[in-house]
């Protein structure tokens, strides 16, 4: 748990890590047939884990907008089944080759690369098919707009985009501007998507999602270097995952750019600049104040 998380912080935590096991777990029934296994693995990388820091974005952004609780959280399970795609492929041999995920042999491992990759195919699938589902919302154009957007978010032009400069940023000594564009790609880009998915769902019009968006832009950048924060400084048993990886690649991060010391300012001036974009809100946008302070402070 982050040092100094507030209650209201930690209760929704839990509870948004408690209903996505939930949701998945009724989801990925195991078949009695021959597809067991990709089943399994799905199961494996999705229930019981991950910060669901994604889903309770959503909860919140939601919650600004009285957005019925199981809209949000299918919304949630989504934008949770990409993510959770994205560090499977992520940890294959191929691109960061890891052993460790979520405190747990990543899927590779514990099963083997061809079922982790149907499992992150399949995943990818299952987010769009959840919010095709009219349980997501009952007007159709509501659920295009998300389906759309995650699209977006998800592809060339957003993490995948992002994933892909990533792995031709080794040893490429990639400038500040290219590593901010590569973040926002790699991780900005979902981070967007979860804002704006409680605004579409309370039917919330482009123009009235500009604050949400430079919040998230802010939060998104301020995440990503507590993630480099956590490479550098961190420590494996805590954080779940391998750390030092990224000097080790020649990788160039905001911390290789900045230093530690500068690298911590910015994520911290970047939390505070992503509040004052709420002061449009009152107390229901507590949470999301709450949350922006946690992607800093969190140590996993
Ligand atoms: C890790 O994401 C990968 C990045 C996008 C930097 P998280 O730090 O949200 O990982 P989980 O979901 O808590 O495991
Ligand atoms: C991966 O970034 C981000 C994704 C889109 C999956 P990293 O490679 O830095 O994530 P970690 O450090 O392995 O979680
Ligand atoms: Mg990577
Ligand atoms: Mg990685
Ligand atoms: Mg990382």
């Amino acid at each position: 748990m982050a040092r100094s998380a507030s209650p209201l912080l930690e209760q929704a935590l839990a509870d948004t890590a408690a209903d996505i096991d939930r949701y998945f777990d009724a989801l990925l029934a195991v078949p009695a047939d021959p597809r067991a296994r990709l089943y399994e693995a799905m199961r494996h990388a999705a229930i019981g884990g991950g910060k669901r820091l994604r889903p309770l974005l959503v909860r919140a952004s939601a919650n600004l907008f009285a957005v019925d609780s199981e809209c949000a959280l299918r919304a949630g399970a989504a934008v949770e089944a990409i993510h959770v795609y994205s560090l499977i492929h992520d940890d294959l041999p191929a691109m960061d080759d890891d052993d460790l995920r979520r405190g747990k042999p990543t899927v590779h491992k514990a099963f083997d690369e061809a079922t982790a990759i149907l499992a992150g195919d399949s995943l990818h699938a299952l987010a769009f098919d959840i919010l095709a589902d009219e349980a997501t919302h009952s007007d159709p154009f509501v659920r295009l707009e998300l389906i759309a957007e995650l699209s977006r978010a998800s592809g060339p032009a957003g993490m995948a985009g992002g994933q892909m400069m990533d792995l031709a940023a080794d040893g490429q000594g990639f400038d500040l501007a290219t590593v901010t564009r590569l973040q926002q790609l790699k991780t900005g880009a979902l981070i967007g998507w979860c804002l704006e998915a409680g605004a579409i769902l309370g039917r919330i019009p482009h123009e009235g999602r500009a604050a949400l968006r430079g919040y998230a832009r802010d939060i998104g950048l301020a995440f990503q270097i507590a993630d480099d924060l956590i490479d550098v400084e961190g420590d494996a048993a805590v954080a779940g995952k391998a750390v030092g990886k990224d000097a080790d690649a020649g990788k160039e991060t905001f911390v290789s750019l900045m230093g530690v010391a500068r690298a911590r300012e910015q994520a911290h001036a970047l939390v505070d600049q992503a509040v004052a974009q709420l002061s449009g809100f009152g107390s229901e946008g507590d949470l999301l104040r709450a949350i922006a302070r946690y992607v800093v402070e969190r140590d996993r």
